[in-house]
């Protein structure tokens, strides 16, 4: 299994002082989780391209775009060109993952497929060699702060185990709720990726933050 990766979610930060925020957690933090809202896939609204490509400037920590958007075909690759290491989009608002996923690759980025609440995992394990991340949410998106749903962990062992049989290399990645009390049985589940905002950016100090979260991940 290869060492977990740690993504603040920027979400819960200050987003009147981004560049700081992002800049506080540089050193620690593997990437940094940009939640993209649309107010129209989930019912709220964050950031978009502009601000990604301003941040970019502001910043060397790998971005992980989150799009939480309708029709991703339009607007992820935009994302790729920015500069993002990978960008993840939904299969509840894509008719065509593997050409999306292609399409991300092509502009030089990694291609993640995100799966909602409420949306079973089994369709989608035969596209995971065309995916480099598969993003299996902890809770409904749309909002940080919410409670972690154990019950999603069944969704991290199916993908887990399918990506081993077929000897391939995908990150697992959990976002919703992740924190100190949660990260443990998300990666026991076989999740290798962790996505946290009220954890990190609600701590004191968010890079302590995430050092205890990648001790406690990697146990
Ligand atoms: C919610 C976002 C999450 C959010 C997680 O839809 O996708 O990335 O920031 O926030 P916490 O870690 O507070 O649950
Ligand atoms: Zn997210």
């Amino acid at each position: 299994e290869r060492s977990p990766i740690i993504a603040p979610s920027i979400l819960a930060s200050d987003f009147s002082r981004l560049g700081e925020e992002v800049r506080a957690i540089e050193g620690a933090a593997d990437w940094v989780h940009v939640d993209v809202m649309d107010n129209h896939f989930v019912p709220n609204l964050t950031l978009g391209l502009p601000i990604v490509q301003s941040l970019r400037k502001a910043t060397t920590i790998p971005f992980d775009v989150h799009l939480m958007i309708t029709d991703p075909e339009r607007w992820a690759p935009g994302y790729a060109e920015a500069g993002a290491y990978n960008v993840t989009f939904h299969a509840e608002a894509c008719e065509n993952p593997v050409a999306l996923a292609k399409a991300l690759r092509a502009a030089g980025a990694k291609a993640g497929l995100a799966i909602d609440r409420d949306t079973p995992v089994e369709p989608y394990l035969e596209l995971l060699p065309y995916l480099d991340t598969v993003l299996i949410m902890t809770i409904k998106a749309g909002f940080g702060g919410q409670a972690f749903m154990p019950e999603m962990l069944a969704k991290v062992r199916d993908v887990r185990r399918r990506i081993a049989v077929g000897g391939l290399e995908v990150r697992v990645e959990v976002d919703g709720g992740i924190a100190a009390d949660t990260i443990e049985q998300a990666a026991e589940a076989g999740a290798d990726a962790f996505v946290a905002g009220t954890a990190v950016y609600g701590a004191a100090d968010p890079a302590e933050a995430v050092r205890k979260l990648r001790a406690l991940a990697a146990a």
